[in-house]
């Protein structure tokens, strides 16, 4: 502890606040009396660890995911009225917390028990698939349920805006919770889709005619929900609440004293004696910066009992919030005022609700304060901007007085600092009236709609003279655009007496355009962006007045028609979704579950809680926590390392290096070019050096961040194109050519070159990286894993400890998620992890937290590539040349593989007759990028799109055109020699069409883009073909074990990993309907490499054909064992067959092995067969962008996919819809920021957005090929569990169709230059107009630039 930090700690000794208090809680109804509660403890940790209660997840720690969500009741004494709130449990302070309820997913129903209605909803309506989100968007519904028992679609789009899952794609969630508003029960919830379907070219009666099934689940099954039947507020509490006196509080622990006072002037006197004590109202900035800037606040003080500080009141000038007012409160406080008052007066209040709209999600608003906001003093704050351009007073009070100051250019004095002085508190913020003649406006821009920190956030007031359209004042405030929130005073000024009009415009934007320039280097990047950002929304504004001034009857010029929309507020619209599959035939049994929509065997566990993920394991006996050592350089040599203060802290058992590695310290899932501690020298930030395991997770990893490294820099390959300049790969490079290119180029009447890189993506698997590991006896370790590879873990491990495999057990229950990121770098942890537990014969555990697995892990491969694509007038393709170029990262890993698959799409669906590819592997200093659903497809399939689109773009033609023309047909074969053999994609695209009615929407999208100057639709139709099998031959196969028990009961083990696909239902549906059984006789207890040995890893969409099959394969060999039982005693039953065999000494266990056929594919001879089949899909999007900011909307997105005879239909469809939206992600949203050294900037979900609830297309219709059934694989299904990603492309490609219809507005047209993710700054700048020539970037390689692509 600092000096100051010690001395403001060691005066609280001797004051009055010496003592501690008990802090008194009661959670799931239960009292819960705390001695010594820890100032510095999370609700989160307290939860998870002291109580047991597992139910609540950790996803990020930082408020941005939701998983953590709790409701929090208390009795408010002022309103006499009973408040629940839902709150982020990782960043609720356990101290702030005194007499109040805590509601967890455990207190609301169970299996056991019986569940809650939105338990039981969002299981049934397979609303949870890995099951790691479910419990926070339960509790999330729940504590809107307990305010509103009746809620409507907004309330549940307000809900669910700090809530996020990476599985579903959201749609089953809404609609399993939509059955709670009012809107939802327009059909009496009974038929899932039905008040959803209209306008979707479905005929509802005609399709069930045609065997054609919309019903995934039966909600008249419903139970159904009645508020008065909810979980009392606790009467104890009750009458606590209103017979204890206020009086202040005091935690203590040895580090952090926690106060609470109760009155003003207590406040001011503590401010006053210790000035460093940190005031936190909601901990949102508090929490963070304890978690992840490692301040310790030896003071914490709460005001939430300081009437000043929580009071709302009516003045003469505006409205005075108590600066700890919350978010959520002043939101319903405007609300009624907005109702109440002229709507002259409330233009400011109107502006703020439009920034809360779009603040955070509803567990941050329901705590995070107004004067946190402000104090924060944060650049990008939405408040700030409104309470500026209004002038907003604040009243600031310390011991000696208080004084008033307005909110202006004076205010912030820099980065994150104010004038308030340290003994200061702000106490409260009036809002002011507008008043006649003045207009306000708030604007947001971000990443992503929901939940998202501000790129520019803007807020214009401008005040004319009586009557007139002269400006009498104009303040506009930028935050976004500099360390602190501005105002633009010369533009302000400059403007002040002229006319509302063009001529005022073009002053404004030439003053902003130089006022607000920023340099090209400023943190944040995106520099050219925000500048036009800064124009743009001027103009929004200039024309909303200009609007405004017109209704009023003034003389000002008219806004012409097809501008009106730039002047619209974005309200969600209500998504819907449609869902087709083919229902099982009429005779089908109906104990045979194979092709009916089972929900998820374990779906009801995860909505109760109940489902235990590696780090819900209860802590062994003696158990430590290990913490990563990890280099902060790229490429450097490491010169030494001072672990001494982390080994002198009593707490640490141990710090490990590469030297402590009993085995090989090698280590590489195919190549070992990696190692298991860094020795010598490091080749990436984030690449593991050491370890340190202590007896606490939070001393671990002090003494971690206490180990210093000296290291002396290297050379770093940071880009592709550096690594291309550096000539930086690895070997081999892979080449796949068929035909003869120069002729194809000769015959061809166009060529057309180009270029396209594609950003990587980070899994956001919502559980991250955990390993326990336990020590066992006779040299033995078990370990728990979160992999989707037992068996690689088991080899690694071994190898690192120098023992053999058979000493290694590595179990795995499930999963919260994994994409192919737990496929090969899980090892990174689980070998430390174990080499802790071997070294020291205690069991040793670690969760990465988020920022950490982010940093370590890698991700999907960003691509580049160049191309030369030749084509005759009418568009058909007849030659292309591409090279793509991997960033595969600071080992081989999985890329070549990766490339390779790459490769095997580089056509999609196309008939290319001459054509080459190649595909380089960069060896760069990043973390290495490994497999992600898709592995390779989607990049190399986005590429071919992209030329596709080009040349329909150069021949001025639709894209579906030209894509049509160049279809693969039945009998075609592919670059690499593969017939293609019973090809529905044909059948795909005429379905998929035809359901959007093409012609008709096209016609839609024309007349639109007429009407609209700076909003534009636009459309594209996407196929993908995607290839089923590992391309290591070897992988295909798979192994399982079936017993049987003598009540009959039956133990499944097989060689795939449950992570929230649904394999282990699948695999019960299979031994169900092979052993005539029903499937509650039929137990997945996890995954254990002492079952099945020598598994491939649960991935590249094969696990149900592979593991299927051995599951098939022991079931054959059980069922002829039995058949002589069955024969005997036909009139007999399972049990007694089962019974009869035991008795005569059967075998009633049986191991099945299956291996696909017919594999094996040489790029040397370009012959042997690649793929066992295809799976095939064609999606159709639709967009609409605003051209003057670049945000964009998803209006519908139109799917139909071959999935052969789907086993299950909900899994599947779960499959396609979430596939395609962690494929939106990719495309339109996710963007991994590296600076120029290497260091990873992007680490949470506070940075990098993966899509929230409001990324759903407006109109979502799944469909899946009927009358399609698949030979090559299990009862004629086909694999879905990566095909469908890429789908998504078509809202990437709809994305630049309604770009190029914004270009022709100025004048450009011909293909143009679009990377991916076609992010709102990309789409913005592509949208060329007069706002984006007057903020050019600045010329490359004249600045260091924040961020680099990579
Ligand atoms: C997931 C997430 C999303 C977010 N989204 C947004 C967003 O969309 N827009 C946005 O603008 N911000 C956002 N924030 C930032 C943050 O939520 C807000 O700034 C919030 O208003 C802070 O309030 P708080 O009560 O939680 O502050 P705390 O963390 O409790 O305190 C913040 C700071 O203010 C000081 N302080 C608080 N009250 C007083 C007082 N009365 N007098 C003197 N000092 C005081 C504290 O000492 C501390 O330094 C987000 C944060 C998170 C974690
Ligand atoms: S863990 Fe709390 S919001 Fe993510
Ligand atoms: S089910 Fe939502 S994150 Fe997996």
């Amino acid at each position: 502890m600092s000096d100051t930090k010690s001395q403001v700690q060691n005066g609280f000794e001797t004051e009055t606040w010496s003592r501690s208090d008990d802090l008194i809680i009661f959670v799931n109804g239960k009292k819960v009396v705390e001695k010594n509660p820890d100032p510095e403890m999370t609700l989160l940790f307290y939860l998870r660890r002291k109580l047991g209660l597992t139910g609540t997840k950790l996803g990020c720690a930082e408020g941005g995911c939701g998983a953590c969500t709790v409701m929090i009741s208390r009795f408010d004494l002022h309103s006499q009225r009973l408040l629940h709130v839902a709150v982020n449990a990782c960043l609720a302070p356990l101290c702030s917390l005194h007499l109040t309820a805590i509601t967890t997913i455990e207190g609301i129903g169970s299996t056991a028990r019986k569940l809650h209605p939105v338990q039981e909803r969002l299981a049934q309506a397979h609303g949870s698939q890995c099951g790691f989100c479910t419990p926070g968007l339960v509790m999330s519904m729940y504590a809107l349920l307990r305010n509103n028992p009746r809620p409507n679609m907004e309330h549940l789009h307000q809900a669910f805006q700090g809530n996020l899952c990476r599985c579903t794609g959201y749609r089953p969630i809404l609609e399993g919770f939509k059955t709670f508003t009012q809107n939802g029960s327009c059909c009496k919830g009974r038929v899932n889709g039905c008040c959803m379907n209209q306008d979707q070219g479905l005929d509802q009666d005609s399709d069930q005619d045609s065997g054609l099934s919309q019903t995934l689940y039966d909600s008249s099954e419903f139970m159904p929900f009645d508020p008065t039947q909810e979980v009392i507020f606790p009467p104890e509490l009750n009458s606590l609440t209103r017979s204890t006196k206020s009086k202040a509080l005091v935690f203590r622990s040895p580090r952090c004293t926690w106060v609470q006072p109760d009155s003003l002037d207590q406040l001011l006197d503590l401010k006053w004696t210790f000035p460093e004590t940190r005031i936190v109202v909601g901990n949102t900035e508090v929490g963070i910066e304890v978690k992840f800037k490692n301040l310790v606040y030896p003071v914490l003080v709460s005001p939430t009992q300081v009437p000043e500080l929580n009071s709302v009141q009516y003045t003469e000038k505006g409205i005075e919030f108590g600066a700890a007012v919350s978010l959520d409160h002043m939101e319903t406080v405007l609300q009624d005022a907005v109702r109440s008052h002229p709507a002259h007066q409330t233009e400011v209040f109107r502006a703020i609700l439009e920034q809360l709209r779009w603040f955070a999600g509803k567990q941050i608003r329901n705590v995070a304060a107004l004067g946190g906001n402000i104090m924060t003093a944060s650049p990008i704050s939405d408040l700030n901007p409104v309470l500026m351009s209004t002038a907003a007073k604040l009243t600031l009070r310390d011991r000696e007085g208080s004084r008033v100051v307005q909110m202006d250019q004076n205010f912030f004095t820099g980065y994150r600092r104010t004038l308030v002085q340290p003994t200061e508190v702000l106490v409260s913020v009036e809002v002011p009236y507008s008043r006649e003649g003045q207009v306000v406006r708030a604007y947001k821009t971000s990443r992503r709609r929901e939940d998202d920190i501000s790129i520019v956030t803007a807020t214009f007031n401008v005040t004319f003279e009586p009557s007139s359209s002269q400006v009498q004042e104009l303040r506009l405030a930028f935050g976004g655009m500099g360390p602190t929130t501005v105002l633009a005073m010369q533009t302000g000024n400059g403007l002040r007496g002229r006319y509302w009009g063009e001529e005022l415009l073009q002053n404004a934007c030439f003053s902003l355009a130089d006022e607000m320039a920023i340099d090209p280097s400023s943190p944040g990047g995106m520099v050219s962006y925000r500048r036009t950002l800064v124009l743009s929304l001027f103009y929004k504004f200039y024309l909303s007045v200009l609007q405004n001034l017109r209704e009023q009857g003034m003389k000002v010029e008219t806004v012409p028609a097809e501008y009106l929309s730039a002047t619209e507020v974005f309200h969600p619209p209500t998504p819907s979704g449609v869902q087709v599959y083919q229902a099982v035939p009429s005779g089908q049994r109906l104990e045979d579950v194979v092709g009916r929509p089972l929900m998820h065997v374990s779906a009801e566990q995860q909505a109760s809680g109940e489902a235990l993920y590696c780090d819900d394991l209860k802590p062994h006996d003696n158990e430590l926590y290990l913490s990563l050592i990890c280099s902060t350089r790229a490429h450097a040599k490491i010169l030494s390392i001072d672990s001494s203060e982390a080994q002198a802290m009593p707490s640490v058992a141990c710090v490990l290096f590469a030297e402590d590695v009993p085995g090989s310290n090698r280590t590489g899932p195919i190549v070992y070019d990696e190692t298991v501690l860094a020795q010598g020298e490091v080749t990436c930030v984030g690449h593991v050096i050491g370890a340190v395991v202590a007896e606490t997770q939070a001393d671990a990893q002090k003494a971690a961040k206490s180990v210093k490294i000296q290291y002396e820099d290297l050379p770093t390959v940071i880009t592709i194109q550096e690594a291309i300049e550096a000539q930086s790969f690895y070997e081999p490079i892979r080449t796949l050519q068929k035909g003869d290119l120069d002729e194809g180029f000769k015959q061809s009447d166009h060529i057309l070159e180009g270029e396209l890189h594609m950003g990587g993506q980070e899994h956001f698997y919502l559980e991250t990286n955990v390993t326990v590991a336990v020590p066992r006896d006779q040299g033995e370790m078990e370990i728990f894993s979160s992999t989707q590879c037992p068996s690689k873990t088991q080899s690694l491990v071994a190898k690192a400890l120098g023992i053999a495999s058979n000493r290694v057990h590595v179990r795995v229950k499930r999963m919260g998620g994994g994409f192919g990121g737990k496929e090969s770098r899980t090892t990174i942890l689980s070998t430390v992890v174990a080499l802790a537990s071997h070294r020291l014969r205690r069991p040793v555990r670690c969760m990465l937290d988020r920022d950490e697995d982010m940093l370590v892990t890698g991700g999907r491969h960003p691509f580049y590539a160049k191309y030369k694509v030749g084509f005759s007038d009418s568009g058909r393709v007849l030659a292309l040349d591409v090279t793509y170029y991997s960033n595969a990262g600071n080992s081989l890993d999985l890329s070549l593989s990766v490339m390779e698959r790459a490769l095997f799409h580089m056509e999609n669906s196309y008939l290319i007759p001459n054509v080459r590819g190649q595909g380089v592997l960069c060896r760069t200093n990043l973390p290495s990028n490994t497999a992600f659903r898709g592995f390779g497809g989607p990049q190399g399939m986005m590429v071919c799109e992209d030329w596709i689109s080009a040349i329909a773009l150069r021949l001025g033609r639709a894209s579906e055109q030209i894509r049509e023309l160049n279809l693969y047909s039945e009998g075609d074969q592919t670059p690499y020699n593969q017939v293609l053999e019973n090809f529905t994609l044909r059948r795909c695209w005429d379905e998929c069409l035809d359901r959007v009615n093409i012609q008709d929407r096209r016609a839609k999208i024309l007349d639109f883009n007429k009407q609209n100057r700076w909003n534009k639709r636009g459309l594209a139709v996407v196929p993908t073909k995607f290839g089923i099998a590992f391309t290591a031959a070897f992988l295909n196969q798979a192994g399982a074990l079936v017993h049987i028990y003598t009540d009959g009961s039956v133990l499944l083990a097989h060689g795939g990993t449950e992570m929230g696909q649904g394999l282990h239902t699948k695999m019960i549906q299979v031994c169900s309907r092979a052993l005539a059984i029903p499937v509650t006789k039929i137990h997945v207890c996890e995954t254990s490499s002492h079952s099945v040995a020598n598994t491939s890893p649960t991935a590249a969409s094969a696990s149900s054909d592979l593991n299927g099959a051995a599951v098939l394969n022991s079931c054959k060999v059980l069922n002829q064992r039995l058949q002589h039982y069955k024969d005997r005693d036909p009139h007999g039953t399972w049990e007694s067959w089962v019974q009869a065999a035991y008795f005569d000494r059967v075998n009633l266990s049986a191991n099945g092995f299956y291996r696909t056929p017919d594999l094996g594919y040489d790029f040397e001879t370009n012959s042997g067969r690649v793929f066992n089949y295809f799976t095939y899909g064609v999606c159709c999007s639709e967009v609409e962008i605003d051209c003057l900011t670049g945000a964009h909307k998803n209006l519908s997105s139109t799917i139909v996919m071959d999935v052969g005879h789907s086993l299950n239909p909900a899994l599947d469809i779960g499959q396609v819809e979430g596939g395609f939206m962690q494929g939106v992600g990719l495309f339109t949203l996710e963007q991994l920021l590296y600076s120029p050294n290497g260091v990873l900037l992007t680490r949470g979900p506070g940075t990098y957005k993966i899509p929230g609830f409001g990324d759903i297309p407006t109109q979502l219709q799944v469909s899946l090929l009927r009358d399609a059934p698949n030979d090559k694989a299990l009862y004629s299904s086909k694999a879905i569990g990566e095909p469908p990603l890429f789908l998504a492309a078509s809202v990437f490609f709809a994305l630049k169709d309604a770009i190029d219809a914004a270009r022709l507005e100025s004048g450009l047209s011909g293909p143009f230059r679009l990377d991916s993710p076609a992010t709102a700054e990309r789409i913005r700048t592509a949208c060329a107009d007069r706002f984006t020539k007057m903020c050019p970037a600045a010329e490359p390689g004249t600045y260091k630039p924040w961020a680099v692509i990579v």
